[in-house]
């Protein structure tokens, strides 16, 4: 009697965890094939991203990588956009790049996040007077090397601090207030990163500020919901980009790693539509094979392998 009252308890716990992972990896496609099916085959038409969101969109970090074909698919999509990057050379060339192709006027902010708190009443200014209602926070910024925390100095932990926690918070409070002041029902995307599951040994600095990420973006969805607003977390793992230039072998790409480009449209497509993402279908799925396992056992499993996928460690 007892084993059996043993085997149906554990049955319900098994069919709970179960039933968990299931919503929590499985909500997100769902919709997604949900939305295309309707779309493809019953005629169901989906507001455009610009009929939701309005005729702006302003991306962070756009100067290159995940950025810079964020804001070049946005234009493709008929957003205006405006790009805040830290080099205004690279600002004005892929400003008239997308001007010129796409046909969309293209405003340009040079900023350098890293130097914290100062810089966002130059962006608020900046930003006042234009009618945005997409914002994609995705600058981001890794030591460095990839090593041990105490192997850096201070002021290269602080700029990882300044770029990834710092520019996510102020902007999305900035943008926040504004919308619900205005009543525009508009959108936030919060780039955030699969090392967002797990501490990472060597890489510590980066993935705690993107665990900051999540929490924030994910607590943030409550907050703005009652007003209409959209915050959406996009997690991916690795795409061809300079962030990764530390690692050879993850610049060399493949199915799982792809190149910006191709990311951004998959990603692009899931704005408004998912609280949730990694963004690319097969980052969904390493994602998903991640949260199988319990964290001590991936942070055990990115120390022993580290070493074989990073080119140089700063160890001490
Ligand atoms: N690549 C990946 O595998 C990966 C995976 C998961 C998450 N992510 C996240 O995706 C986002 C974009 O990463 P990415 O791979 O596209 O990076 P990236 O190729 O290094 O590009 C970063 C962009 O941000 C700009 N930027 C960097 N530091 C800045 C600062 N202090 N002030 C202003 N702008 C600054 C860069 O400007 P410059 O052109 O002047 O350098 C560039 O436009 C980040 O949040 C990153 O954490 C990336």
């Amino acid at each position: 009697m007892s084993e059996c009252l043993l085997i149906n308890l554990l049955t319900i716990i098994g069919c709970y965890a179960l039933i968990c992972y299931l919503y929590d990896n499985l909500k997100s496609p769902y919709i997604l094939i949900r939305d295309y099916v309707n779309q493809k085959f019953f005629g169901k038409k989906l507001k455009s991203l610009t009929e939701r969101f309005g005729k702006w969109a302003v991306v962070t970090g756009s100067t290159d990588g995940i950025g810079k074909y964020y804001a070049r698919e946005l234009a493709r999509k008929g957003f205006n956009v405006v790009l805040i990057s830290r080099t205004e050379s690279k600002l004005k060339a892929i400003a008239s790049e997308i001007e010129k192709e796409f046909g969309v006027e293209v405003k340009i902010i040079v900023a350098d996040f890293s130097h914290g708190a100062k810089i966002y009443k130059t962006i608020e200014d900046a930003l006042d007077n234009i009618p945005i209602g997409l914002l994609v926070n995705n600058v981001g910024h890794s030591t460095p090397e990839q090593g041990m925390m105490f192997a850096f100095s201070s002021k290269e932990l602080w700029d990882v601090i300044n770029v990834n926690i710092g520019a996510v918070t102020e902007l999305s409070r900035y943008f926040l207030l504004r919308m619900q002041q205005s009543g525009i029902k508009g959108g936030i995307v919060n780039v955030s990163s699969c090392t967002e599951l797990c501490p990472v040994p060597h890489g510590a600095i980066y993935a705690a500020s993107k665990a900051y990420n999540r929490s924030l973006t994910l607590a943030l969805q409550y907050e703005a919901r009652r007003y209409g607003i959209h915050v959406q977390l996009l997690s991916p793992h690795f795409i061809v980009t300079k962030l990764n230039s530390y690692s050879t072998s993850i610049m060399r790409g493949n199915l799982f790693i792809p190149d910006p480009e191709t990311y951004a449209r998959w990603a692009v497509s899931t704005i408004g539509r998912v609280d949730k993402t990694t963004g690319y279908f097969w980052h969904g799925v390493q994602y998903a094979a991640a949260k199988v396992l319990p964290t001590y056992i991936i942070t055990f499993l990115v120390e022993v392998f580290a070493p074989s996928v990073v080119d140089r460690l700063r160890v001490l």
